[in-house]
């Protein structure tokens, strides 16, 4: 007698329609690996993915059915999508011609009936019900011929054991791997203890089993079994063994030693541990604890807190690797749209040409790969906090095919702007792991102050480490060139750094200039690399082109020569002047490929540019280390107008000594003091200071911001418990603990703003239950708060015209508190600005104009608004970058606009036009502009073109814009004319160098 076995798994379909599973292979991997640690004479299969064809699987089902005598016991799985009509989905499954295409019923009947076979056991994980998203293929068409019921597979000796009713839906345990059967019955397994197990009764205990998971997650899925087989079906006791752990090696609870190939224990491929040990050999000791104590690649969530350049990211990407290689899917979310595509570019190359991986972006570009995120097309996602919240939220299938969640940067919670999408995207999180989705959350965060009980809320353990990979030695310099800092032991010293006589003042008046220079050049000479931050974009150029005159550095000959050439804004050439000198700055003036042209000419090792002048918030997440870094202020200007917070700090300061750069065993942060007394409080202050804690920035001022947002993560909500969505949040979690009271109060007040709400059409309510309106709901998925909502919402409803096109709306968002409150700079003196009205209505039309003064606070802000609207209309029309910067600076010491604003207002209108056209379409009756239309300002927002350019964008070659300008003012305004040019004409619009670049890449068909 023989035990015959066969496993089958499909996660992928050749079609790429038919979406894909995440534990489907897991489940047949799983269950061959269990049944063949356990029983040593089975005669098992396993067949996955490529391999589970329409072929493959038939020929499975005869070489265990069809081959089984009548000693012979049978045990079959079945992982995968079914269809609504009882078919089994193969990999090569085509959706346009299922009934040739997929395994129907009457045919597996057909093996049950004729195999000889004493018993059969069929495990059947995947549903015939037909709802999204389980593990079904809906709207496939329904074949003519009759179908028969599963439950016909079974009868005496022949056991069906399936995942759910015929009428309900089978789900994948998210995070798990495994279908929520499958899982259940693996649990099943592993824990019972008796010598024997007999497979029919112990389904009794399966089903249970995974009914109370399907309860946790909110889902109505019961495991049902046919059949019976006189004398039952007994086995051994199915246990893993060493199939198992090769296959599943975390659950074996093995530790490592540094060496990265060690990681090979861990089921990780050699493919991707050579590739990690090109980088750097060892795991630090950060990572080490993460895999060894607190189990990242088993599969546990983390909180983990390290200063900057500790290796942090890396504990996400180990997770996120092993987790795409159990089949899950990863997704990693970052705080800025540079980093994203930073750390786009970079695992795109390591893992994605590298290892074969889905790589894909969101972050607000026109080369977002949206869709295939939202499809599940990916193995590693990388998004901005807030697009990934828009799209979970809004999406709700996305949820359902998440595995891992590394969240970097999380000290961003306590941000004052961007720490509520922060927040709200772990509150969306934590509340589906509630509901049973077993998402891996790994959040990492800089060094912060107390955590504040972040880990409790988090559910998750907390790993916090204080070492720097590279020492750092902390100070402030006043201007005796007196040095008080904390060396690499912890001790505090005082040491002169500068002799008085180098600090003279080389202005009419003492400035940091007096400082700097002698300091830079004293590090040069010493081999340092030096990033000066300064906290305005002027200061910084200023700073990087006095260096560049002082320093007598050789020019950066390299970095000139890759620079943009067309359509440039005035930064552009004192850019190329500090550059001569040997120095550069960074700030939003210049162009994103001038940016990267900075960044690499100072990262690269032989080094060009020794010397770097940032502002501080363009510094921040961009990887430009340096091995001292001298902070020539500690207040912010403008609308912030505060000092930094000491966490702020340390974060600047830490970007000095990062490791894997420059030779020196230390990094070193140097701020600048005016006077003695400045540089004692200044260390007191900063170098010894207390990091904030970590706290929560849900406050009583922006509740009715939070509530419409949260409401928007569900689908309705008990009145009686709306106290609860919000306790759910870390502010609300925070605030319960610490105050009893706070649930009641809350309640009240809560209750006032539903009422109020729902004056506003903005909430409904039905029995005991309240839900957003659709108007509710727009304005909780955007990006808005609730007041710019409702004022646009205002707006929208007095217009006039029946026509509302895309670009009324670009300028509509002008009018908005977050754009009066990003900062514009303007003449405040004079009547220069007063023109700027005259300007919008020749752009936008008298109409538009007038609602632009809609609540403005004075003049000023009206034309601030009306100058915004204009800039805007003429970046998006192709206007070349300098004269929009003339035509809107009124005199070059006031009210400048560089190319740095326009690049914020544009941003910032489009993080809210898509928002603002949701709402829209809702309210204005008349006709409202397209999708496809709002897509197109998007990227003509983006990129600064119009609408007949942006053909262009397909061209597989990333041009400047003005590039684009110059072609299109050739006429060629799409790729395939570019194709159609000979390379003399694109020589001639683009010089030689562009022209043969292109030329290289044309299609062979176009040639
Ligand atoms: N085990 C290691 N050995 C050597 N170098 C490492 C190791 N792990 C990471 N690195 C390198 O150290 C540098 C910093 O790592 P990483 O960016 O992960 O730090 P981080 O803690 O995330 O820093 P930040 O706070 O700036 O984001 C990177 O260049 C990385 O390649
Ligand atoms: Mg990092």
């Amino acid at each position: 007698m023989a035990l015959l076995a066969g496993f089958i798994g499909v996660d992928r379909f050749a079609d790429i329609t038919i979406p894909e599973l995440t534990g489907a292979r897991r489940d047949a991997e799983a269950l061959w690996a269990l049944f063949s640690d356990s029983i040593p004479d089975i005669q098992a299969k396993l067949i996955t993915d490529k391999d589970a064809s329409l072929h493959g699987i038939r020929q499975l089902l005869q070489s265990t059915l069809g081959a089984a005598t009548s000693d012979d016991t049978v045990i079959l799985s079945f992982s995968g999508h079914g269809t609504s009509n009882h078919q089994i989905v193969a990999h090569d499954t085509s959706r346009t011609d299922p009934a040739d295409t997929t395994i129907p019923m009457e045919e597996l009947a057909h093996y049950f009936r004729e195999t000889q076979a004493k018993a059969v056991l069929f495990i059947l994980d995947c549903c015939f019900s037909g709802g999204a998203p389980a593990k079904v293929l809906g709207d496939i068409p329904v074949s003519r011929s009759i179908s028969m019921s599963v439950s016909t597979l079974a009868g005496e000796g022949r056991i069906l054991l399936a995942a759910s009713r015929e009428s309900e839906e089978a789900y994948e345990v998210p995070g798990e791997g495994h279908g929520l059967l499958t899982k259940a019955l693996i649990d099943t397994f592993i824990e019972t203890t008796s010598p024997t197990i007999d497979l029919v009764e112990m389904s009794a205990q399966v089903v249970e089993k995974a009914r109370s998971v399907a309860i946790k997650m909110r889902i109505a899925q019961t495991p049902v079994l046919f059949g019976h087989v006189t004398g039952g079906l007994v086995l051994p006791p199915i246990k893993p063994g060493p199939h198992f752990y090769t296959k599943f090696p975390q659950k074996g609870g093995l530790r490592v030693d540094a060496d990265i190939q060690e990681l090979a224990g861990f089921g990780l491929p050699l493919t991707i541990l050579n590739q990690w040990a090109k980088q750097f050999p060892t795991l630090n000791d950060l990572q080490l604890q993460a895999i060894n104590d607190y189990r990242i690649l088993d599969g546990s969530s983390l909180l983990a807190i390290a200063p900057t350049g500790s290796g942090k990211t890396f504990v996400g990407e180990l997770a996120a690797i092993q987790a795409i290689c159990e089949g899950r899917k990863a997704v990693f979310l970052l705080p800025y749209r540079a980093l994203t595509n930073e750390k786009y570019e970079q695992f795109s190359q390591v893992y994605g040409d590298g290892l074969g991986m889905r790589v894909i972006r969101c972050c607000g570009d026109y080369v977002d790969q949206t869709d295939l995120f939202v499809r599940g097309k990916y193995d590693l996602a990388l998004l901005t906090y807030e697009m990934f919240l828009n799209l979970v939220v809004s999406n709700t299938g996305v949820l359902n095919q998440l595995g891992l969640v590394v969240l970097d940067e999380a000290q961003f919670i306590t941000d004052p702007t961007r720490g509520i999408s922060v927040e709200l995207l772990l509150t969306y999180l934590l509340s589906a792991k509630q509901r049973g989705f077993q998402i891996q959350l790994i959040t990492l965060s800089a060094v912060v102050g107390d955590v504040n009980h972040f880990d409790e809320w988090l559910d998750c353990d907390k790993l916090i480490s204080q070492e720097r990979p590279v020492p750092l030695v902390e100070g402030a310099l006043d201007r005796s060139g007196i040095f008080q800092f904390v060396d690499t032991d912890g001790n505090e010293q005082v040491t002169q750094l500068l002799s008085p006589s180098e600090i003279q003042v080389r202005r009419k008046k003492a400035s940091s200039q007096d400082v700097i220079v002698p300091l830079v050049q004293k590090l040069v000479q010493q081999g340092e690399n030096v990033i000066v931050f300064r906290n305005q974009k002027g200061p910084a150029q200023g700073c990087a082109n006095y260096l560049a005159k002082e320093l007598g550095l050789s020019p950066a000959t390299e970095a000139i020569s890759v620079l943009p050439q067309y359509d440039l804004p005035t930064t552009s050439q004192a850019l190329r002047e500090c550059l001569h000198g040997g120095t550069a700055f960074h700030n939003r003036n210049l162009t994103r490929e001038e940016k990267e042209v900075v960044e690499q000419a100072f990262r690269s090792l032989d080094g060009q540019v020794r010397v770097l002048s940032a502002t501080t918030t363009v510094a921040a997440g961009i990887n430009t280390p340096a091995s001292t870094v001298i902070l020539a202020e500690h207040e912010f200007v403008g609308q912030d107008g505060r000092q930094f917070t000491v966490a702020e700090y340390k974060n600047m300061a830490g970007r000095a000594g990062r490791p894997g750069h420059t030779s020196n065993s230390r990094g070193q942060a140097i701020l600048l003091a005016d006077n003695s007394y400045e540089r004692q409080s200044l260390f007191r202050q900063y170098v010894q200071g207390q990091l904030e804690p970590i706290r929560s920035s849900l406050d009583s001022q922006s509740l009715k911001t939070w509530l419409v947002r949260l409401l928007a993560q569900m689908e309705r909500v008990q009145r009686a418990e709306i106290v609860a969505v919000l306790s759910n949040t870390y502010g609300g979690y925070l605030a319960n603990r610490s105050d009893p009271s706070w649930r009641d109060r809350m309640k009240q007040h809560l209750e006032e703003l539903i009422e109020l709400m729902m004056e506003q059409d903005l909430i409904e309510e039905e029995d005991v239950y309240i839900q957003l309106t659709l108007l509710g709901r727009a304005v909780g998925e955007s990006a808005l708060s609730f007041d710019s909502a409702m004022r646009l919402i205002r707006l929208v409803r007095s217009i006039q015209t029946d026509d509302l096109s895309v670009i009324t709306l670009v300028a509509l968002l002008q009018q908005l508190p977050e754009s009066d409150g990003g900062y514009t700079p303007m003449m405040k003196k004079g009547r220069s600005e007063s023109i700027r009205p005259q300007q919008a209505s020749e752009r936008y039309g008298t109409e538009v104009v007038r609602l632009l003064q809609h609540l403005a606070q004075g003049e000023l802000d009206y034309f601030a608004r009306c100058k915004r609207a204009s800039l805007l209309w003429d970046w998006v029309h192709g206007v070349a970058i300098e004269e929009i910067e003339r035509l809107y600076t009124p005199n070059p010491y006031q009210g400048k606009i560089g190319y740095g604003d326009i690049q914020k207002f544009a941003d910032a209108t489009r993080l809210y036009l898509r928002s603002a056209h949701q709402l829209a379409a809702l309210i204005h009756i008349g006709n409202n502009p397209s999708d496809e239309e709002v897509d197109r300002m998007q990227q003509q927002l983006e990129v600064g073109l119009p609408t007949e350019a942006l053909g262009l964008l397909s061209v597989p070659l990333r041009l400047y814009r003005g590039e684009y300008l110059a072609l299109l003012n050739n006429g060629v305004k799409s790729s395939q004319d570019v194709w159609t040019c000979s390379e003399l004409q694109l020589s001639s619009i683009l010089g030689k160098k562009r022209a043969s670049e292109l030329i290289a890449l044309r299609p062979p068909a176009a040639a």
